[in-house]
């Protein structure tokens, strides 16, 4: 009972989870089970930053829950649960909205990218503030670490601001968490252009593989990946993007360190590396969305799994809100 807790959210928009998110972070969630008092959520609440279809979204956070649990969460190991079902993230965001900077949440080059990309004059306001709502998220449950990948660390860094000014402000009641970022696997690459992330918004559909699509069409994916004009095998991730990210890929999914694999591929050439990864890939997504199928087509466990976990989200959630209350003045 003494463990640390860690706490993570992720957004159900997608559908399924690509790449990136599974060995950026998921995998991460699965292995703190072990260590930590784990606490995961569906951020359906970030979701509408953006506009959702209602019955999508509905069946896009069960479907991102299907998938955390095929991807190994087990809920008597973690807590698994909606955001939307725990009401203490918004009114705790509400306190840290009131307790952050206009400028230094301007400064959030998430939002900043996000809100290009939809046109500056139709961003919302929640998209905005996003980033705060998900500093509540973490403190709630006073997570010590939060695993997330790279592009998450300036929000770990506000967190970590506002639990500092709350505690200094009003009197110490939370916990100062660190991001738990893999440095390996914090960066998965798009396979079209190795010079970005991965990422349901940004990559092309070519450049991006989600766990759920066909097996034969990811395959045919990592076969196409971009590469270089060489012919050596060999982890630079400044000079040999490409094939730095399909080594980082190939080591992570099979536990293969890439010194071993660059030795095993010595004077061979890209293609027998693709081949071999593709199968890699083949045979780790078809489980997994056999798996999701089972979650998905058996919707009494998985709301009785969502169910308890909100339940025991709440208990920790409520008790952090009522001793912020306090101090706040209500
Ligand atoms: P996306 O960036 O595709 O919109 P999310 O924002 O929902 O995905 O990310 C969910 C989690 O996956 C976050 O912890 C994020 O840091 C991680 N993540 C997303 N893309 C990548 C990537 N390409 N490499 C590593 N981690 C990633
Ligand atoms: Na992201």
């Amino acid at each position: 009972l003494d463990r640390p807790r860690a706490l993570s959210g992720i957004q159900p928009t997608a559908g399924s989870f690509h790449l990136g998110n599974y060995l950026g972070a998921i995998r991460q969630y699965v292995a703190l089970q072990e260590t930590h008092d784990a606490f995961y959520t569906v951020v359906d609440l970030h979701a509408i930053t953006v506009p959702q279809d209602p019955a999508e979204l509905r069946a896009n956070s069960r479907l991102a829950a299907a998938q955390l649990l095929a991807s190994g969460l087990d809920p008597d190991r973690c807590t698994l649960f909606i955001q939307s079902h725990v009401p203490e993230h918004a009114q705790l965001g509400w306190v840290m909205n009131c307790l952050t900077g206009f400028g230094e949440a301007s400064r959030m080059t998430q939002f900043k990218d996000k809100s290009a990309k939809h046109g500056a004059d139709r961003a919302t306001v929640g998209l905005f503030t996003y980033p705060i709502l998900q500093v509540a998220d973490i403190l709630l449950y006073q997570a010590n670490h939060v695993p997330v990948g790279e592009d998450q660390r300036q929000h770990i860094e506000l967190t970590r601001d506002l639990a500092d000014r709350f505690n200094g402000r009003f009197g110490e009641i939370f916990t100062v968490p660190e991001p738990y970022i893999v440095k390996e696997t914090g960066k998965i690459y798009d396979l079209q252009d190795p010079t970005i992330k991965m990422s349901k918004s940004a990559s092309t559909p070519k450049g991006i593989v989600s766990l759920l699509d066909e097996p034969k069409a990811s395959a045919k994916k990592i076969k196409s990946a971009v590469t270089d004009l060489e012919t050596e095998i060999r982890f630079d991730e400044e000079k040999k993007p490409g094939v730095s990210n399909l080594l980082t890929i190939y080591s992570t999914l099979t536990g293969t360190a890439i010194a071993e694999l660059e030795r095993r591929y010595e004077g061979k050439g890209y293609g027998a590396l693709k081949t071999d990864l593709s199968e890699v890939l083949v045979e780790w997504v078809t489980p997994f969305r056999e798996r999701t199928q089972e979650y998905l087509g058996d919707p009494a466990m998985l709301d009785g799994i969502l169910a308890k976990g909100a339940d025991k989200a709440r208990a920790v959630a409520a008790e952090t809100l009522a001793a912020t209350y306090d101090k706040v003045g209500f």
